[in-house]
């Protein structure tokens, strides 16, 4: 058996999985505070409850963690102070000014792999530097999320490790030659910081003190690119506190423009990326405001005609990243004395699919490849709604995955990976695909309030 973990945004999911073919064997979950400022050992705690009472039956671990969290650690390894997560969008000026300092959006993105934004460690550590001088000071070594869940892991004494997938989304790594640029961080927080040592795809990064060895974890979208066997040309699209579209890519890419991070992936290749902040909470808020659950809010909408009787919205309720607007807050238009109930729930899902509609456009255009197949998940592929209107709205027909733990999945296949030696292939059984006729005007409303 190998271990898989998650360690996301809201809890940490654990898998065991028999290494031979991918079967779960026993999963288990521990909550951690959500947020987007989290005192990061509260990580490691939901850890130790999720999966350590699997680790001892584990041949080997790994983890797949929330990208881009600054985890700032004194000289004895402690938080300095809580880490600042991928989804706080404090550090928009300080992106700005790092992308400034390389010579603008294109040279950045030709150094690092992707325009910074808000989200990269690296536009933290500025922020940390310039509004905290003095917990910057005390900064000797900065880790990611899934770094810091590794060490815990790790028999005491290790060296801190990671993987390039992980580490392509600070700001101080050169993705596209696969090395870190310690110079980046030390000019982002003010001094030189020790960094996490890089392990190969399908290596081990360290031991625990039981003796089972630990790969060498990736962020969670690598993770979940491999847990659910993603091939070239595949377009991924998954609906969870964030929304994103990747696609798996042979080369790097460097768009200047910024709507495509380049990141690296887990298995030696690239997973440009394009990330809406605002995704499952779209839902969630409008549950809320309408004072229904989710299938009621499905029922609303599949009862209102295609394009919400004109009620359209852009739904940057949290700042936004796709497009880049870490300062917006949701807009509403089309709103008359004849709307219904039906129309703002209707709207709700089209917002929400129109964005990563625009999402999937642009990983596609940064690799110019057609999509092979476009694959959907995440817990709001549940509501009858988005059923129904991904492939209209997207255009095509929309691949839904068995549900699953796919980061975790993809963490215990790296752990696998590692430990014979070659990629194992684990069957995806159970896909279902949805189709619908197209209706591409809502799309064109939504670009018309976006563009405006
Ligand atoms: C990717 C990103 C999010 C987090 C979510 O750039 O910021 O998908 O990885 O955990």
């Amino acid at each position: 058996y190998v271990l898989g973990v998650d360690s996301s945004t809201q809890s940490t999911k654990a898998l065991l999985v028999d290494a031979a073919d991918g079967t779960v064997v026993e999963q288990r979950t521990a909550p951690h505070p959500a947020g987007t400022e989290v005192d990061p050992r509260a990580w490691l705690a939901a850890f130790d409850e999720a999966a350590g009472p699997l680790l001892a039956r584990a041949e080997a671990v790994s983890v797949g963690g929330q990208q881009h969290g600054m985890v700032a650690l004194d000289t004895a390894g402690e938080p300095v102070r809580d880490a600042l997560l991928w989804n706080d969008t404090r550090s928009a000026q300080e992106a700005r000014d790092l992308i400034e300092e390389l010579g603008g959006p294109q040279a950045c993105a030709d150094v690092i792999g992707s325009v910074m934004v808000a989200s990269f460690t690296a536009s933290k550590l500025r922020w940390v530097r310039d509004h905290e001088p003095e917990h910057a000071a005390r900064v000797s070594e900065v880790l990611l999320p899934h770094d810091y869940v590794l060490r815990h892991v790790a028999a005491p004494g290790t060296a801190a490790f990671t993987d390039r997938g992980d580490a392509s989304g600070t700001g101080y790594f050169a993705t596209s030659k696969g090395e870190w640029r310690p110079d980046l961080a030390a000019a982002a927080i003010g001094h030189e910081v020790a960094l996490p040592r890089l392990v190969e795809p399908g290596a081990f990064g360290g031991e625990t003190s039981a003796g089972v060895p630990i790969a060498g974890g990736t962020g969670d979208n690598a993770a979940a690119a491999l847990g659910m066997g993603l091939e070239p040309g595949d377009v991924l699209v998954s609906i969870g506190t964030s929304g994103v579209a990747s696609t798996v890519s042979a080369v790097p890419v460097a768009d200047g423009s910024g709507a495509v991070t380049g990141f690296a992936d887990a298995a030696g290749g690239y997973l440009p990326m394009a990330t809406t902040i605002n995704a499952a909470q779209i839902l969630d808020l409008q549950g809320r405001w309408l004072g229904v659950d989710h299938d009621e809010l499905a029922r609303l909408a599949l009862a209102a005609p295609a394009g919400a009787n004109g009620v359209t919205f852009l739904p940057y309720y949290g700042g936004e990243r796709t497009p880049n607007r870490p300062d917006a807050t949701g807009t509403w238009t089309g709103l008359t004395p004849r709307t219904t109930r039906e129309d703002l729930a209707r709207a709700a899902f089209e917002a929400l699919l129109c964005s990563l509609a625009d999402a999937v456009d642009l990983v596609v255009g940064s690799t110019g490849q057609e999509p092979r197949r476009i694959l959907m998940v995440g817990g709001a592929t549940r509501s009858a709604a988005v059923r129904a209107l991904a492939p209209a709205i997207l255009g095509r027909p929309v691949v839904l995955p068995p549900s699953g733990e796919y980061v975790a999945r993809g963490a215990a296949r790296q752990a696998a990976w590692a430990l014979s030696g070659a990629l194992p292939q684990w069957p995806l059984t159970g896909a279902e695909t949805l189709e619908a006729e197209p209706t591409p005007g809502v799309r064109e409303a939504y670009a018309a309030v976006r563009d405006a």
